[in-house]
């Protein structure tokens, strides 16, 4: 029986099971008028769109696609605007571009973005000078002021969310639709300072390889590749507000099923992957492929548990398992897990987030992530699918194409020192522009 023919199974039915991380709505009647307008709004996401790719993570898992997924911790309301959602895609742009060189396989471009506005927290409340508040749980339930109108969730965030994801997508739709992905112009995706870092060279050196290859080919062909004049660009949340996800989970004329139709590919994130909870619940029964984020308290039995329950089939481009041990766990807590997997024949596309388990605070207070530990778990991460004849099909990022100063590391060196200079994350440290280029020449080099 597949997931979404479960007889027992509707939109609604992970509220008879434990909800994790769920905000404490303190107006049950505005919270039910604001889901009733969001159940009618238009969906973010089509679902033939969604069917497109789960086919391109089928291929993944086959070894013929790599998948880059990358964006913000945490999108704010605040960078709902031209210049963040342009540079963001310039540097996914500039990402793929070099891993398709290197690694000699099509990419599939992932945004954490146009909807990746709620967040898990350790702690449901917040303590300062004596005065306790809720925690501050991403834009779209409350606010992160230290005062109790901003931190009170606010259902009116659910509307104003789905008004800006929709705004991200439409512009990232008609910058693709009107060119800007296309290879022939990688001038296009410039940012203002890369003719300054340290990896510019190595960076133009590649578009260059790739334009001589192109004007080759098309000299051959006699007719311009049509296909590189635009690129498919997916979307890409936590499902973590699981109110609003159902609310966005719909059934489309002539197909059976249902989809989340408020992004391409939603995840369940390390928190909240519980066998008998309510998010692994409400994702069994969507359409949508998904991913699994998993840490070092994963146990095989626990993750082959999971692969029955979310994907009983084993169909095509449905899991997505995302690993993220740290640098120091990974070569002990993934072994098991990869041949775990492997022995039981599952279907899944492996995946490494280098990012989630390498997060510390430094003397200074700030909450950072050395480049170095990121390189070196994605490294080892390579090397042990390589031993257990699994294969590392993706990488998913938390970057940003600003000049931030959130991680440690990279070329530049930066320290401690550095940080205070342009530390803008509310929630995670980011990899800057730089960062994030030197990371994928690094991948290319590593695939
Ligand atoms: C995240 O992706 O921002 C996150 C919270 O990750 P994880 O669930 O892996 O901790
Ligand atoms: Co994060």
């Amino acid at each position: 029986m597949s997931a979404d023919s479960s007889a027992d199974w509707t939109p609604e039915s992970w509220r008879a099971k434990p909800a994790l991380q769920q905000p404490e709505y303190p107006d049950a009647a505005a919270l039910a008028a604001a889901l009733d307008e969001l159940r009618r709004l238009p969906p973010l996401v089509t679902s033939w769109e969604v069917n497109a790719l789960k086919r391109e993570l089928a291929e993944a898992q086959e070894g013929r696609r790599f998948v880059l997924q990358g964006g913000d911790c945490a999108e704010s309301f605040a960078d709902c605007e031209p210049d963040h959602i342009a540079g963001r895609l310039k540097i996914l742009l500039q990402m793929s571009l070099v891993l398709v060189h290197g690694l000699k396989r099509r990419v599939v471009r992932i945004g954490r973005f146009a909807g990746q506005y709620a967040k898990p927290r350790s702690s449901d409340t917040e303590t300062r000078a004596g005065v306790t508040l809720p925690s501050y749980r991403g834009d779209l339930v409350n606010a992160p002021e230290f005062t109790p109108a901003a931190r009170a969730p606010d259902p009116w965030r659910l509307l104003e969310g789905h008004k800006r994801s929709a705004l991200t997508l439409n512009f990232v739709r008609g910058l693709i639709d009107g060119g800007f992905a296309d290879l022939h112009h990688p001038e296009y995706w410039n940012l203002a300072w890369v003719q300054h870092s340290p990896q510019a060279a190595e960076y133009q050196r590649r578009v260059a390889a790739i334009g001589e290859s192109l004007r080759f080919f098309e000299t051959l062909a006699g007719q311009t590749l049509a296909d590189l004049t635009r690129v498919e660009f997916y979307t890409g949340h936590e499902a973590l507000l699981l109110c609003a996800e159902a609310a966005q989970t719909r059934q489309v004329p002539r197909q059976s099923g249902w989809w989340n139709l408020a992004t391409h590919f939603p995840w369940i994130g390390m928190r909240t992957a519980q066998l008998e909870g309510a998010h692994v619940e409400y994702m069994r029964g969507i359409r949508n492929p998904i991913g699994i984020k998993i840490g070092p308290q994963m146990t095989p039995d626990w993750l082959l548990a999971l692969c029955e329950v979310l994907n009983p089939d084993d169909e095509p481009g449905r899991l997505c398992l995302i690993h993220r041990m740290g640098a120091a766990q990974v070569e002990s807590h993934l072994p098991p897990l990869l041949e775990a997997v492997r022995r039981a024949g599952r279907r899944v596309l492996w995946v490494c987030d280098p990012m989630h388990g390498n997060t510390r605070t430094v003397g200074n207070g700030y909450k950072t992530r050395a480049f170095s530990d990121i390189s070196r778990e994605l490294e080892a991460s390579f090397a042990v699918h390589a031993a257990c004849g699994t294969r590392l099909g993706g990488v998913h990022l938390e970057l940003t194409a600003e000049d931030v100063t959130e991680c440690l590391g990279g070329a530049r060196d930066l320290g401690e020192q550095d940080l205070a200079r342009a530390y803008r994350s509310t929630v995670d440290p980011r990899l800057n522009y730089e960062q994030a280029l030197e990371l994928a020449l690094k991948i290319a080099a590593m695939g």
